[in-house]
């Protein structure tokens, strides 16, 4: 049987396994790279589906209130819209109390049985009253969840240089929103939480923080959200054993005024559908990507060498500043 076996693989392959050409030898290697690769998205693709799939949690469990930043709109008003869904009592924080009010009675319309608070707060201000004026406001409540969802992006790509041009804050503003509040916020709930030997603290990060090659054009946008990346996995192992579950999630396309897409799809969920899948990930790992096609996307571009993505992302992102400049020129013309 074996030798009839060998026969048939000698006709087939002929001396190909024990001496094979240069170009026999290449085109196996490729073959059996991708063959690595299919494999390696393939099992990406069935965690992220079983995980859809997965039955909700008891958040509950975590405490009675969650304090969610950057609530009025996207994904962080969705984020409190799922948080509410379990009976969980929600703290919103933007920077409108307009918007703070019209997101409240969203929240109270749909879920009459949670209590709500709102507190008006600029994440980019400089003030030295601004984390405890926060930490006031949020006194005696018992928090179980904080979302660190707030974050600040470029208004379209740019090289670094032309930044101060172009917003001569921004770079400082990006920091002081995906960074430092992020920092400031954890830091105001994590001490209550170890006393409670419980809690969660999920921090909002981004495709831009994960890719290999960085996101060229966004630099300080995918530094700092690098850092919430990182800030989240260092937690998440230092804080576990007392009982504090801290993770990192990390959207690619969500339709929202930041990514200024309108329209939902396959890969682009809106923020109701991506929070759906991100408060099912809460307390699943340090650094995540919740929602099932972004996954797939994931272990795709992740698996693309910086050497490759990077040129690509930059010719891409070129476009998108030409286009960013055209437009603008186009209105200052109109204006005058
Ligand atoms: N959408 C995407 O495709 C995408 C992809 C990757 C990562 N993300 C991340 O997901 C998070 C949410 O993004 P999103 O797309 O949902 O954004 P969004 O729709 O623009 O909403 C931003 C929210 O933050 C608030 N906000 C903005 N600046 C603030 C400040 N300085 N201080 C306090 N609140 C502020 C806004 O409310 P007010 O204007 O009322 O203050 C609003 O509630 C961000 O961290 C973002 O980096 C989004």
């Amino acid at each position: 049987m074996a030798a009839a076996y060998a026969q048939f693989y000698k006709a087939i392959l002929g001396d190909f396994l024990s001496s094979p050409t240069p170009a026999q030898a290449v085109l196996s290697a490729s073959v059996l790279l991708g063959l690595g690769v299919i494999a390696y998205v393939a099992v990406y693709a069935l965690l992220a589906l079983a995980h859809a799939l997965w039955p909700a949690k008891n958040l509950r469990k975590y405490g009675e209130w969650a304090v969610v930043t950057g609530a009025t709109d996207g994904i962080g008003l969705a984020y409190a819209k799922q948080l509410a869904k379990r009976g969980i009592s929600v703290v919103l924080i933007s920077r409108s109390a307009e918007r703070l009010a019209t997101a409240e009675a969203e929240i109270k319309a749909k879920y009459p049985a949670v209590l709500t608070k709102t507190v008006a707060a600029d994440f980019s201000s400089t003030d030295p009253a601004l984390y405890t004026n926060i930490a006031k406001q949020i006194e005696g409540l018992d928090i179980g969840i904080l979302v660190n969802n707030v974050g600040l992006s470029y208004p379209s790509a740019l090289f670094f240089h032309e930044l101060p041009s172009v917003d001569a804050a921004l770079a400082d503003n990006i920091i002081a929103v995906n960074v430092t509040a992020t920092t400031r916020m954890t830091a105001l709930v994590v001490p209550g939480m170890v006393k409670k030997g419980k809690g969660a603290i999920i921090n909002i990060s981004s495709a831009a923080g994960r890719i290999p090659a960085g996101n060229p054009l966004y630099a300080v946008y995918s530094a700092s959200k690098a850092y919430v990346d990182y800030f989240s996995r260092s937690l998440h192992y230092e804080l576990k054993p007392l009982g504090v579950h801290v993770q990192c999630q990390s959207p690619y396309f969500v339709t929202s005024k930041m990514s200024k897409i309108k329209r939902a799809s396959l890969t682009v969920p809106d923020p109701n559908a991506f929070a759906a899948a991100a408060a099912k990930a809460i307390g699943c790992g340090a650094s995540v990507v919740p929602f099932w096609t972004h996954c797939i996307e994931d272990s795709i571009i992740r698996s693309i060498p910086a050497a490759v993505s990077g040129p690509l992302l930059t010719r891409l992102h070129k476009g998108i500043r030409a286009a960013f400049f055209r437009k603008r020129a186009a209105g200052e013309k109109k204006e005058q």
